[in-house]
Formats: structure tokens, sequence, C-alpha cells
């Protein structure tokens, strides 16, 4: 990356990390299908096996845990659907995937920090008839605030209900595993880690039933079919072992972040930093620039080389109002100038710089055209 663009976006995607993009080359020179009993099948299974273990190690979890899904998005049906919970309580600022899996899932709300109520949760679930399930996510995709997954867990315990957790965003940024969270099942998804794209895991605990969605191969033992995704779940494996060794990058990360909030504050004292009060990720800054639609400092900012979002993309690009700001109570207007910043190990110091002159530079001109 050179000085000229900053790529500020690191919670919709990673890069490839070189360990991930070399395993994936590997794999894709290997035909055979791991199910195949023949030595080209064995190899391909060795690799899928490799992969199952660094997941499995990375997360705290033995191999028998994982099961390997196209993404986050079906690992988190795959939880909410398949673990036969007859009630589902989800927060209110889970992602999408975890929101609409169970359309009729009871909602906990969070506080104006964007934190989940545990108190909340304790009083639904004393009148929740189970078997129940609840999800709450590691860390929020937008605000980057962190959630009190192991407090959760054993509240959800002590009412016989079990605890999902999407750690989506979460893992890898934090010195946390499934096992100290205590999640009964756990979400994670290679491309936020440094994997590719489509190929994620669930981890699934020993004691919990799982009921495939779909039909076929018997794959993952009969917890989710079809011919695995040999050249995704080996770039996903090496992505694991990786980012359990990169742990060391996220102090810098953090002063970084803190500089780039300050230094965007010092231009805008009165820029709302949503979740600031919470404990957050290290990399994620969600910030509005009162008065200037999200969309809006998106594109200037991407015509002076930085890539930012605006809160919550969906597929097609545009900007939808956020749930996760409205949940935390702030008003539409404002969180519609809201946008997310988020970084990642290989971000730089000059990468900081392009974008405080940048919002900086925006800033200024929407003064002075106002005035
Ligand atoms: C918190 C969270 N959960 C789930 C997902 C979905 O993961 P995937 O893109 O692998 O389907 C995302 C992706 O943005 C996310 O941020």
């Amino acid at each position: 990356m050179t000085s000229h663009t900053a790529y500020l976006d690191w919670n919709a995607t990673a890069p490839l990390r070189p360990e991930a993009a070399a395993a994936i080359g590997e794999a894709l020179a290997q035909t055979g299908n791991p199910s195949s009993v023949h030595s080209h099948g064995r190899a391909a299974r060795a690799i899928v096996e490799r992969a199952r273990a660094q997941v499995a190690a990375f997360q705290g979890a033995a191999p028998a845990e994982i099961v390997f899904t196209s993404g986050g998005s079906e690992a988190n049906h795959l939880a909410l659907r398949g673990a036969g919970a007859r009630a589902v309580l989800v927060s209110a600022i889970e992602h999408d995937s975890v929101r609409q899996a169970v359309p009729k899932a009871g909602i906990l709300e969070v506080s104006p920090d964007g934190v989940v109520d545990l108190d909340a949760l304790d009083r639904r679930l004393a009148v929740t008839p189970g078997p129940a399930l609840v999800s709450l996510m590691l860390a929020n995709n937008e605000t980057g605030v962190i959630q009190p997954v192991a407090d959760a867990a054993a509240i959800a315990h002590r009412h016989g209900a079990l605890l999902h957790c999407d750690a989506v965003q979460g893992a890898g940024k934090l010195a946390l595993d499934g096992t100290s969270l205590g999640a009964d099942l756990l979400t994670i998804s290679a491309h936020k880690l440094g994997g590719p794209a489509g190929i994620g895991a669930l981890v699934v605990a020993p004691h919990v039933l799982m009921a495939a969605l779909q039909a076929g191969g018997g794959q993952e033992r009969g917890r989710r079919a079809g011919t695995e995704n040999l050249s995704g779940i080996a770039g996903f494996g090496a992505a694991c072992a990786a980012a359990a060794g990169g742990g060391d990058a996220w102090p810098r990360v953090a002063a970084l972040r803190g500089e780039a909030e300050r230094r965007l504050l010092a231009i805008a004292p009165e820029a709302p930093v949503y979740g600031a009060a919470a404990a957050r990720l290290p990399n994620t800054l969600c910030i509005g620039m009162p008065g200037v639609a999200a969309a809006t400092q998106v594109m200037a900012l991407d015509l002076a080389g930085v890539m930012v979002s605006a809160g919550a993309a969906c597929s097609s690009g545009k900007v939808r109002r956020s749930h996760v700001l409205d949940a935390m109570g702030v008003a539409a207007a404002d969180a519609e100038c809201a946008i997310r910043i988020s970084l990642g190990w290989s971000t730089t110091a000059a990468e900081i710089d392009l974008l405080v002159d940048a919002w900086g530079a925006l800033y200024a001109r929407t003064r002075a055209s106002a005035a």
C-alpha cells in the first residue's frame, strides 16, 4: 500500500495473508475429493484435517468441534436454526445473518454505549420456555463495542440455555477464544482474519446436538453436507495459524486508532464517537461528521484515496439506516452522518495522516459553504 491510498475498511474484509495465499495455491494444485478413498482423495483429506486442527487450535477447541461452512452468515444460520432451540433471544445489535435467521427471535436491548443489558437477559430467560438459545456477538462490526459474552454465557447456562457467539469481528483482534468465553456455539469467518471470503466455521461444543440444514453427502460429521471447499479451507487454516501468532500487532493498531480519534476530534470537537465509553475493538472507530451524510463522506474520502464504510452497507452498496446506532438510541439524523473507520495489522501512520487530511478538508469545505 502506497501512502496515496489508505485502506481503512478492515471490518468489511481484511487483505489476504501471504500464508493463506500460499496454502490456497497448494490446495488448488491438489486434485481429489476429500471423501474419496484413493491416494488423491486422502491427500485432499489431509489438507482439510490440517486446516481443521489450525482453526480448532486458534479457538481453543477440539478439531471434531469445527464445522466448516460457506462463511459467517451460514455458520450463524446453522447455530440459530440447527441447535434445536425452541426459543431464541438475540441482541438488538447482531449482524443481519443472526437477526434474520429466526424471525420470531426475542430482542435484547443494549445501553446507549452499545452494550447488551445482562439483567434484561436474566429476566427474559426466567420466563422463556426452553430449550432456549441466546446469541450475542463478541464485538460489534459497526462500533467495535465488545460484549460481555462470558457473563452472558454464565447467565444462559444458569437457565439451562445455550449461548451462541458470533465472533466474526472479535476473533483474532481480542485475546479470547470460545473456551474462555464459555460459548456453546461460536462463529468465525476467514475473510476477516486474512483468509479468503466464502469460508467460515461454526465451533460446536460436544454436548450440542446439531441438525444439518441441508441434506447430502454427510460431510462435516453429518452437520453440513457438500463437498469441502478445499482451497478455502486451506487458506482459512493458514490465516488462523498466522492470526494466532499475530497478537502483538494490535497494541500498535490501538495506538493508531487512538491517534486517528484524537486528531479527528481536534478538527471537529462536536463529532460524536459511538461506543466511546465502552470497551471497543482496538481497530474500530465509528464517528459522525455532524450535518454531512455518511455517503458524502465516503465518496469524498474515496476521491482522496481513503477507503472507509458508511455504517452498515448492504450487498448493493447502498447505505441503510444502521440498526446498531438505532438500538443505541442515536437519532436518525445523527446516525446518517456516521462512518466506520477500521484498521488492521498493516495499517500505517501515513494512512492515518491521509484520513485526517481528507476528513479535515471535507469538514472545512462543508463549514465554509454553510457560513
Ligand atoms: C459480525 C458479523 N457477523 C457475520 C458476518 C458475515 O460473515 P460472512 O461475510 O463470512 O458471511 C459479518 C460480516 O460482515 C460480521 O461483521
